[in-house]
C-alpha cells in the first residue's frame, strides 16, 4: 500500500522529470466485461478520464452508460471544494448498495485529486472498505496493474505517490469528441495560491516536451480534428521548468503553424501572461480569441492573502491589453467570495472590478477551506449566510454583463464548430463560436464536425440561438 502524504507533497524539490513511453502489456483481462467512468471537476480530469477509458479498452473492457450493468466503476474525482467531495461520497453510497444487492463482484475504484488527499484515503480505509482500489494522479499510468492486483489478490489496492512521478507519453486514449481534442501541455502547479489544493494533488509544474505536443497536434489534425485545447493548471508557465528560451508564446506559434483550424488553451494565470503571448494570440487566425483569466478577488488586500502575486491594477492592465489587441475577444473569469478576512468593502472592490471588466462570464465560488492549505488555517470571518448573499449579488452583476455582451452578437454572422446535436432540442445542432459562445443552431446533423457560418438570431446569458447560413 502506498498512501499519500501531504507533508511530503509540500517538501518537493526540483527533481529531474523523466519522460517515458507507455509500453505496458497485459492479457485481455477485461474481455466480456463492462466499465463505467464518472468524472468530476476540471478539463484535466476530463482528459485523464479519456486515458482511463483508453487503458480499460486496451484490455478488452467495453463502456456502458448504466452503473447497474458495469463490472468496474471508476470515479475520477475532484478535490477543489467540499461539495466535490460530497458528490463522490454520495455516489459511493449508491455503489455500495449495488454491491450489497445485485452485483457483489462489482469493482469500485477511485482516481483523481481526492485520491491524493491523505484525509480522504484514511477515511476510505476506515469507513469505505468496499472500495477496491485507489490510484493517485501521479501514477495513473499504473491503473491496469492496480486493477489486476486487486482481481488476483482480492485485497484493497492503494497506490498513491506523494511526489510526482514521470511524464508518461502515449498512454492509450479514447477521446470523447471526434472534432475537438484536449492536449496536455503542462502538469501540476507551483503557484501555491493559499486557498488551493491543486499544487498538492497535482504536484509541481512539469512541462511536456514541445516536440511531443506538436506531434500530437499534427496527428490529431491528420485524423480530422478541427480543434485542440491546450491544457494545464497554469498554461502560461509552460516551458519554465524545461527550457531557457521557449515559452507559451513560442508553443502557440508552433502549434498555430501546424495549420489546425482552432487552438484554445486553459487555464491562464495573470502573473505569467506576457505581452508577447497577447501579441501572438492577436496575430494568428487559428488561435481563438477566448481567454479564461481568473481574477479571484478585486481587493488588493485579499489578493495578497490569496498569494495571487498581482494587484487589481496589474490585472486590469493585462485585461485591457487583451481586449484592445485581440479582436472580438471574449474573456471569462473565476471569482471566490468569502475568503477569510473579506470585508464588505473588499467585496465591493470585487464588484467594482467586475463592473470595469464586463466579463463575458464568470465561475463564482464561495470559499471552501481545503485541509492542509494555508487558507484553511486562517480564521474564517465570513458566515455561510453572508457568503451566499455575496455570491448572489455577484452573480446578478456577472449575468448582466454576460447578457449584454452576448446581445451585441445578435444579428451577426459568425463561425461555429458544430460539435453535436443540441441538448435542449434534438432537431437542432450545437456548436461554439470562435470566442467560445454556445450556439443552438437550426440546421441538419450533417453539419456536425464542420466549421460553418451561423447567423445569430437570439441571445441569452449562457447561450444563443442561430441559423445555418448556406
Ligand atoms: N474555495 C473556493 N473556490 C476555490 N477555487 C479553488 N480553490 C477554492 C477553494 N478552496 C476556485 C478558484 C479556481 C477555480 C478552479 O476554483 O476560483 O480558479
Ligand atoms: Fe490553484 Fe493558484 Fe495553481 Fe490555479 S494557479 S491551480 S488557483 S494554486
Amino acid at each position: 500500500m502506498k498512501k499519500p502524504n501531504m507533508k511530503n507533497a509540500r517538501l518537493r524539490g526540483k527533481e529531474e522529470v523523466s519522460y517515458v513511453n507507455y509500453d505496458k502489456q497485459f492479457d485481455k483481462f477485461g474481455k466480456n466485461k463492462h466499465y463505467y467512468v464518472r468524472t468530476y471537476g476540471c478539463q484535466m480530469n476530463e482528459h485523464d478520464s479519456e486515458k482511463i477509458c483508453g487503458m480499460l479498452q486496451s484490455v478488452g473492457y467495453t463502456p456502458c452508460d448504466d452503473v447497474n450493468n458495469a463490472d468496474i466503476v471508476i470515479l475520477n474525482t475532484c478535490a477543489i471544494r467540499e461539495n466535490a467531495h460530497d458528490k463522490v461520497f454520495g455516489f459511493l453510497g449508491v455503489l455500495k448498495h449495488i454491491k450489497d444487492t445485485t452485483n457483489p463482484n462489482l469493482l469500485v475504484g477511485i482516481c483523481g485529486c481526492m485520491a491524493q488527499e491523505e484525509v480522504v484515503v484514511d477515511e476510505i480505509l476506515k469507513k469505505y472498505k468496499y472500495v477496491d482500489f485507489v490510484c493517485g494522479t501521479h501514477n495513473l499510468d499504473n491503473l491496469l496493474s492496480i486493477i489486476k492486483s486487486k482481481i488476483e489478490t482480492n485485497n484493497m489496492q492503494v497506490e498513491v505517490l506523494s511526489v510526482e512521478g514521470d511524464i508518461v507519453e502515449n498512454i492509450p486514449v479514447i477521446r470523447e469528441s471526434k472534432y475537438s481534442a484536449w492536449v496536455d501541455i503542462i502538469y501540476g502547479c507551483d503557484k501555491f495560491c493559499t486557498y488551493c489544493i491543486v499544487p498538492y494533488t497535482r504536484g509541481s509544474q512539469r512541462s511536456r516536451k514541445k516536440e511531443d505536443i506538436i506531434n500530437e497536434v499534427k496527428v490529431l489534425k491528420d485524423t480530422g480534428y478541427k480543434e485542440v485545447t491546450l491544457l494545464g493548471q497554469n498554461v502560461n508557465a509552460y516551458g519554465k521548468d524545461l527550457y531557457d528560451d521557449y515559452n507559451l508564446a513560442n508553443l502557440l506559434s508552433d502549434v498555430s503553424d501546424t495549420g489546425i483550424d482552432r487552438i484554445r488553451f486553459v487555464t491562464s494565470h495573470p502573473w505569467d501572461f506576457t505581452e508577447e503571448m497577447v501579441d501572438i494570440i492577436a496575430s494568428r487566425d487559428n488561435i481563438m480569441p477566448y481567454i479564461h483569466l481568473p481574477l479571484q478577488s478585486g481587493s488588493n488586500r485579499i489578493l495578497k492573502l490569496m498569494n495571487r502575486r498581482y494587484t487589481k491594477e496589474e490585472y486590469l492592465k493585462l485585461y485591457n491589453s487583451i481586449r484592445t489587441k485581440v479582436k472580438d475577444s471574449s474573456i471569462t473569469t473565476d471569482i471566490i467570495v468569502g475568503f477569510p478576512g473579506e470585508t464588505e468593502e473588499d467585496f465591493n472592490e470585487t464588484l467594482d472590478l467586475v463592473n470595469k471588466c464586463k466579463f463575458d462570464g464568470a465561475f463564482t465560488f464561495a470559499f471552501s477551506p481545503r485541509e492542509n492549505t494555508p487558507a484553511a488555517l486562517m480564521k474564517e470571518t465570513v458566515s455561510e449566510e453572508v457568503k451566499m448573499d455575496r455570491l448572489h449579488r455577484l452573480n446578478e452583476v456577472v449575468n448582466k454583463y454576460s447578457n449584454n455582451n452576448n446581445s451585441k452578437m445578435n444579428g451577426k454572422v459568425v463561425k461555429c464548430l458544430v460539435t453535436s446535436l443540441s441538448d435542449k432540442d434534438k432537431t437542432k445542432v450545437c456548436g461554439y463560436t470562435e470566442n467560445m459562445k454556445l450556439v443552438n443552431i437550426k440546421g441538419s446533423k450533417d453539419l456536425i464536425g464542420k466549421i460553418v457560418d451561423v447567423k445569430i438570431t437570439d441571445t441569452k446569458s449562457f447561450s444563443m440561438d442561430g441559423e445555418y447560413c448556406k
